[in-house]
């Protein structure tokens, strides 16, 4: 039997942890914020995603050991100048309600045509006393109304371009593959395959 290697994700997020174990495969044991039993909110301060990444992915190494990663994802429109950017989980109210989120986004884009948005997933990695980050994105429009069942958050307002249907239509894999954090996980996971 080969010994997975493991590392702790930091998030309460269930779909960010199902993304992320389907991402780093079979070879990894991802263990979630629960497993390890850390049952605080970490609060997420910063102004930027990898400030944000950062904090929580430090709370993990210094109060429970464990080499950890965590992510900040942002949805950045256009043509609102970024927003709603960092504060994406926050938009519509602190209690991070993602219907919401998106009617606001969807309000605040009335009459707007110029529909370009990019999702960015910034990862920091907490290993030994070492701190590194990892960046992706993907680039799209914000679709008129809703569409699909599937995914999370933002998800059924997200048309990557060159693709006719949203993130929430897809499947799992197909929106692994050219996500944001799709990306992102790939270029840690070559770090940690290689170094
Ligand atoms: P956070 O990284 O958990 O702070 O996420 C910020 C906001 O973006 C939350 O509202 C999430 O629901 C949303 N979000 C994060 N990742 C994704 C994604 O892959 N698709 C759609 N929305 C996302």
């Amino acid at each position: 039997m080969t010994v997975k290697k493991q590392i702790v994700f930091a998030t309460n997020n269930a779909h960010k942890l199902e993304e992320i174990r389907k991402i780093m495969g079979p070879e990894w044991h991802i263990m979630s914020l629960s497993e390890i039993g850390c049952t605080a909110d970490i609060p997420e301060t910063a102004d930027t995603l990898s400030g944000n990444a950062e904090i929580k992915a430090r709370y993990v190494k210094e109060h429970f050991g464990y080499d950890c990663f965590a992510d900040d994802t942002g949805l950045l429109v256009d043509a609102l100048d970024g927003a709603p950017g960092v504060y994406s989980a926050r938009y519509a109210g602190e209690n991070h309600d993602s219907v919401a989120n998106m009617k606001l986004l969807l309000e605040n884009m009335k009459g707007v045509t110029d529909r370009k948005a990019h999702f960015s997933t910034v990862i920091a990695l907490a290993e030994g006393d070492d701190l590194r980050f990892f960046e992706g994105s993907v680039h799209g429009v914000i679709t008129y109304t809703p569409s699909g069942e599937g995914g999370f958050g933002y998800d059924p307002v997200f048309l990557p371009d060159g693709y006719d249907v949203t993130f929430s239509c897809m499947s799992a894999d197909e929106k692994n593959a050219i996500s944001h954090r799709g990306r992102a996980t790939r270029k840690l996971i070559e770090y940690l395959a290689n170094k």
